[in-house]
């Protein structure tokens, strides 16, 4: 083995030595401990603030327990954590200043190898961006998700709050149903039940290669769980004997993996700009158009909430992501090493589908289309997606007249107003809800629709925006459009009453506008001032790139490795 970089701490002599090791023996460590065991960091998204991550102290001590086993010395360490449901205005304005966070903890350290804990949407992406630009060997355990929420007989999950929301709008739920519904759906600890975000993310990590077999599915609650993370502790040790770090991992046919399996179990749109931003970490050169050609190629496999029926309870029964990179190795990169040590065909050799309701075949898929389509022209000049499955078939070619809102407040105070000019043949236009104009780019994309056509019994139409929406949502809903509108990209431009054309087989998002008018309107355009002028949000918004990029901060991308040339003391 390699001298390990913990020894340029705990096995120095003199007073440096003196100063790393004192402080350390306070919390009751032998002295052997520092004797050349590999360091093992637990990099823990631990929160109060998360309830996604509220078991993570748990699952970190099944992380020690293996690490133990295996010969090495945990050490648990917090990071900033990022809950979805309570951060303000959006937990992903903080992501790149949780990935810092993470960063600088793991390269400051003396620590040899790094068991990443993440579960809630943005501790997924984040400490990994972290972990990747610094480039030891580093494995993700994932928190799980939550059991199936229960309600009057029958499954609920995240996706049913937008039904919940509209049936008590529309006055078909009482207040109390709504706040027993409430109750019924976060049953156990873990993450959103659905194929949400965090889901995505999980599998998205073990898509990689970067979790032991199972990782994604496996219900937080469920003791495999803990299983799955004791084993992760046992091999994280090993991985540092064979110096086997995120970079032999990373590599671009891992992406491409990644993109497929993503297509397959119908992840969240989000998993684009994490996805994108991990790469630009990695130096993987990765573009927005390869979500496309690389998710065209597979079906729906997966038949789980929003684009199908069940949930990650069911998936994991079925065989979990094990069954679908099983039925999908004849199209993806089968042979990519991952941190088991073994490539992605040998970890799922034995692994087998239970269930084909829950988890479909190539030859018979769920559905035909799957992943990601972005669309190109005069109102998003560097793309923008859609989820093609989560959307109406009737509205992928459509043009309608638009309806502007010029931000999330104008959107509020107008939307229900009956005097509102819309009907259901318009698209809803939202500005300045992008990585700057927000800032923070939140999941208001799926924005509510009029109420007037929901109550003439209207349930989709066309919407546009420069925001996000969350994982669990659905809808034909154009999102990431880029340039954002705060940055004077044409969506800044739109008019009430302007023609807008989609047609996604073309993947064409045009409006019907002609230069000239739009270099007459760009004229009279100014930037909105924010007003932010000191702090992190300032830091993001000046340095924020935009969604086809992955919405990294600028100075972030690539790695610094694991070298600090200077002593403390
Ligand atoms: Fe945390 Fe959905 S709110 S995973
Ligand atoms: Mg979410």
């Amino acid at each position: 083995m390699k001298k390990l970089r913990s020894q340029n701490w705990f096995g120095k002599k003199g007073k440096d030595g003196f100063i790393y090791r004192a402080w350390m023996k306070n919390q009751g460590t032998p002295h052997d401990e520092f004797e050349g065991k590999p360091v093992i960091g637990i990099c823990n998204t631990w929160s109060e603030l998360t309830p996604c991550n509220g078991h993570f102290r748990d699952l970190a001590e099944s992380v020690k327990k293996g690490v133990w086993e295996a010969g090495g010395f945990p050490l648990e360490f917090p990071v900033m954590s990022l809950g979805e449901t309570l951060i303000k205005p959006t937990a992903m304005l903080y992501r790149n200043l949780a990935s810092m966070d993470a960063e600088e903890s793991i390269r400051a350290n003396p620590i040899d190898g790094v068991v990443l804990l993440g579960g809630c949407d943005k501790t997924t992406p984040s400490i990994l961006m972290g972990a990747t630009s610094v480039d030891l060997p580093t494995i993700f355990v994932s928190g799980g998700p939550m059991l199936n929420g229960k309600y009057r007989g029958r499954d609920i999950g995240t996706t049913d709050i937008w039904r919940f929301s509209e049936a008590n709008r529309r006055g078909e739920m009482s207040q109390d149903e709504f706040m027993t519904a409430e109750a019924c759906m976060c049953r156990s600890q873990g993450h959103c039940a659905v194929m949400g975000t965090a889901s995505t993310m999980a599998c998205m990590v073990e898509s990689l290669g970067l979790t032991l077999p199972e990782n994604a599915a496996i219900p937080a609650a469920d003791s495999r769980r803990k299983v799955l993370a004791q084993m992760s502790g046992r091999r994280i040790v090993e991985m540092v004997k064979e110096d086997l770090v995120v970079s032999k991992i990373l590599t671009r046919e891992a992406f491409e993996n990644s993109i497929m399996l993503n297509a397959a179990v119908g992840g969240s749109t989000n998993f684009v700009i994490h996805l994108l931003a991990i790469a630009g970490r990695a130096g993987i050169k990765l573009d927005l158009e390869d979500f496309d050609k690389f998710s065209s190629k597979i079906p729906l496999l997966a038949n789980l909430q929003p684009s199908g029926q069940f949930m990650m309870e069911e998936f994991f029964y079925a065989g979990g992501l094990p069954a679908v990179i099983k039925e999908l190795l004849p199209l993806i990169n089968k042979d990519v090493l991952t941190v088991t040590g073994k490539t992605m065909a040998e970890n799922v050799a034995y692994s087998e589908n239970f269930n084909d309701k829950v988890i479909a075949s190539v030859a018979k898929p769920f559905k035909k289309d799957s992943g990601i389509a972005v669309v190109k022209g005069n109102l998003a000049e560097n793309g923008a997606i859609i989820k093609p499955n989560a959307a109406t078939p009737a509205l992928m070619v459509h043009k309608g007249k638009a309806v502007v809102f010029e931000d999330i407040e104008d959107f509020k105070a107008k939307i229900d107003d009956p005097a509102l000019e819309v009907d259901e043949t318009c698209i809803l236009v939202l500005k300045n809800v992008g990585p700057k104009g927000y800032p923070g780019m939140p999941e208001v994309g799926n924005m509510g629709m009029p109420k007037k056509l929901l109550d003439k019994g209207v349930t989709d139409m066309i919407r546009i925006s420069d925001g996000r929406m969350s994982g669990t949502a659905f809808g034909t809903v154009i999102l990431h459009v880029s340039p954002e509108s705060a940055a004077g990209g044409n969506l800044a431009l739109v008019e009430n009453g302007d023609l807008i054309e989609l047609d996604v087989p073309k993947r064409k998002l045009q409006l019907h506008v002609t230069d000239e008018v739009l270099a007459e309107r760009k004229k009279k355009w100014k930037a909105p001032d924010l007003g932010y002028d000191r702090g992190y949000v300032k830091l993001y918004i000046d340095h924020v790139e935009q969604s086809h990029l992955g919405t990294d901060l600028d100075f972030l991308r690539g790695k610094s490795g694991k070298e600090v040339k200077r002593d403390s003391h």
